[in-house]
């Protein structure tokens, strides 16, 4: 069994998996999805749950891929999610494994996907405010979204890390508020920079809070240490929290994911594949590589994790946000995954 890796042109190697398992979502973020929804995949383009595991085994028995993260759409509301997860964690060597997920659900799921093999979950949460929560989210589930981080702790989905995207003039002012809340309760906050991945293109850079603003909001009220840990792929820079001990007894840490003004695109670690079985090399990709086809034209794993490698070299230096010729992908982050 030949077991080359994911390189690119570029000496990157893609050890992160990213499996989207349903482009669905029940909320409706305004900076991801119009009111009314999208056009769904159709069902018959989505693999199946034993379509979904041969790929993550290739990519984890041929292709030295060690962790895989589950998103969507909303990865909770798969129904096969569980069988997945477990046969995840049976591969060897097993690779780490996390979701990252809007929360909704997950008060009754997090026990059984702990012991299904789930590691680890991050919670989508921009806003603690109800009322601002049904306009921005178009649903009334904010309670349900703290009953699912609440449950993700007490099932050990440890560290339970927390996605807020901050918007001008929406929730900006709420970033000091987010992280008292996080420091409370023992999650890990990141910050995230818009991205130009909406469906509705109405991404703006000039509305966009940069990296820098939120830094400056939080440094008004706390002190923040540069974090020693290795950032290696990922993209949150994270900071100390002077003062404040994280639910694992160490220093608390807040995150800020830069990808527009500080991107991380050198060290990029990640390989994607959407509901439909298409590879993407990047977030901000603009071709894919069909997967379903080869598995459904009775490709064997070798020419699967062939293809998979092709579509991997081909990966651009960076995303290309600054580039006058830069064009957002046709897909949109809900069927992407973030
Ligand atoms: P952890 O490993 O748990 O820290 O997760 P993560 O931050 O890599 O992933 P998560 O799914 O929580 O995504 C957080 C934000 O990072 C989302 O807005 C993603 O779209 C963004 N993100 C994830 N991967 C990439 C990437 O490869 N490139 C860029 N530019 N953004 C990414
Ligand atoms: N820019 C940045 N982050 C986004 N997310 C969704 N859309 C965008 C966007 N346009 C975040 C979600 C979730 C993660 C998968 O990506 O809030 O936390
Ligand atoms: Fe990797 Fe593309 Fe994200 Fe850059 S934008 S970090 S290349 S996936």
């Amino acid at each position: 069994m030949t077991t080359a890796g994911l390189v690119d042109q570029y000496g990157r190697v893609a050890t992160d998996l990213r499996v989207s398992l349903t482009d669905r979502c029940n909320l409706r973020c305004t900076y991801c999805m119009p009111a009314e929804g999208l056009a769904w995949l159709p069902n018959s383009l989505v693999l199946t749950d034993d379509e979904v595991i041969r790929l993550v085994r290739v990519a984890v028995e041929r292709l030295g891929v060690d962790e895989v993260r589950f998103t969507g759409g909303e990865p909770l509301i798969r129904p096969g999610l569980t069988k997945i997860v477990t046969a995840a964690a049976e591969l060897s060597p097993r690779p780490r494994l996390s979701l990252t997920t809007n929360g909704i659900g997950l008060d009754k799921l997090a026990r059984p996907l702990r012991d299904a093999g789930l590691d680890r979950v991050n919670v989508s949460l921009d806003t603690l405010d109800a009322e601002r929560f049904d306009r921005l989210t178009h649903r009334r589930r904010l309670p349900d979204v703290l009953a699912g981080l609440a449950a993700a702790q007490a099932a050990g989905l440890a560290p339970v890390k927390i996605n807020s995207v901050l918007m001008r003039d929406i929730n900006e002012d709420e970033a000091p508020a987010l992280l008292r809340f996080a420091l409370a309760e023992g999650y890990q906050l990141r910050f995230i920079e818009q991205m130009p991945l909406d469906a509705q293109h109405a991404w703006d850079r000039i509305r966009m809070v940069t990296a820098k603003e939120i830094l400056s909001t939080l440094e008004a009220e706390f002190t923040l240490l540069p974090d020693p840990a290795e950032r290696g792929g990922a993209p949150a820079e994270t900071w100390l929290v002077d003062g404040f001990t994280g639910s694992d007894g160490r220093p608390a840490k807040v995150g800020v994911i830069g990808s527009v003004t500080r991107p991380f695109c050198g060290d990029c670690d990640r390989t994607r594949l959407t509901a439909d079985g298409q590879v993407r090399n990047c977030l901000f990709a603009r071709e894919e590589s069909d997967l379903r086809g080869a598995l459904r034209g009775g490709a064997d794993d070798e020419e699967i994790a062939r293809r998979w490698r092709t579509a991997m070299w081909a990966k651009r230096a960076g995303h290309g946000i600054d580039d006058p010729t830069f064009l957002q992908p046709a897909r949109p982050m809900s069927a992407i995954g973030g």
